[in-house]
């Protein structure tokens, strides 16, 4: 029942603060909270989706220091294998300074990379085989380029089926696009990889469409308030989001990534897997940080009763 779901992508140790407003360039504000704890949107991805109940191979780097313990430490915990985590000799762990506005629970993010933007080929070839007994590949754009792009061969060649979020964005070739099976970006990252400006659900359709004129065989487009736009060949539907207090947005496009692929490769269809993560994405933003507020499966489920009663 459990599906096995490889995600390459990011570690990196998320330093938080809470303020009333967000500074702007030459202002100091006093914070009125910090947290340090795992993030990364590969590593988000991965915790959502091993609560969600799938089974989770983790491929990511971390440095040779105390940030990359915050990292092994919290995959143990959360029971998760941390064979494919990789240790670079000489590059720090990422890091990402995250400032998150109380009043609107919107957030501003510097992320650095550090060791997980120097995953190796020969790495990547080490968990070959877990790529081929996946029922899906996730992988983001936080990691470095080449990495992301020599395990999609692998996973495509394979028939493996390739989920990319485009999150943080970035320049990204036509030829790797049309080994996408699903993109999951956001309506900003569709609007810069597309070039249509994203204002509504029309305007989401035309981005869809260059999607998939460019090889990608299915789009879903997160739109925040509006709900997420999936497209699938010629049927598209427009699943609504679940109205939540929203106390911290961080990581929710990590929660909804997580949450669809465990129910992709538990075999639900493309339109209820992504209803399966909205709510995901939905429980997320309840709780203060990122990995740590990711849902379990219970959770999750008896969310979805809830609200479908109502
Ligand atoms: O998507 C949220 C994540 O993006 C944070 O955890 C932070 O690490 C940044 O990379
Ligand atoms: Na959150």
């Amino acid at each position: 029942m459990q599906p096995n779901i490889v995600i390459l992508g990011s570690f990196v140790v998320d330093l938080m603060g809470r303020a009333h407003h967000l500074p702007k360039p030459g202002e100091t504000v006093k914070g009125s909270m910090f947290k340090l704890g795992p993030g990364g949107k590969g590593s988000n991805q991965g915790v959502a989706a091993n609560r969600a109940g799938a089974n989770v191979t983790m491929v990511t780097k971390i440095g040779n220091d105390l940030f990359g313990k915050v990292a092994t430490d919290f995959f143990e915990k959360e029971g998760m294998d941390t064979s494919y985590v990789f240790q670079d000799k000489e590059i720090e762990t990422g890091t990402a300074l995250i400032l998150v506005d109380e009043n609107t629970s919107q957030n501003s993010i510097l992320v650095t990379s550090g060791a997980c933007g120097n995953i190796k080929n020969e790495e990547i070839l080490k968990c070959e085989d877990k790529i081929k007994e996946a029922k899906v590949f996730l992988t983001q754009l936080e990691t470095n380029l080449d990495a992301v792009e020599f395990a999609i061969d692998i996973a495509k060649k394979n028939n493996i089926t390739t989920v990319l979020n485009p999150a943080p964005i970035q320049p990204i070739s036509d030829e790797l696009l049309s080994k996408i099976d699903i993109i999951t970006p956001n309506e900003v990252e569709a609007s810069i990889l597309t070039g249509v400006e994203i204002k509504d659900m029309d305007d989401a359709r035309k981005s869809a469409d260059i999607f998939i004129e460019k090889g990608v065989t299915n789009v879903i487009i997160t739109m925040g308030n509006q709900g997420a736009y999936v497209r699938c060949k010629d049927e598209e539907r427009i699943i609504p989001r679940y109205n939540v207090d929203a106390i911290d947005t961080t990581g929710a496009g990590d929660a909804f990534n997580g949450g669809f692929v465990t129910a992709l490769g538990e075999g639900k269809g493309i339109f209820e897997a992504a209803k399966f993560g909205n709510a995901v994405g939905a429980l997320s933003v309840t709780k203060i940080g990122t990995a740590p507020a990711m849902p379990t499966r219970e959770t999750i489920n008896n969310f979805i009763i809830d609200n479908s009663t109502n």
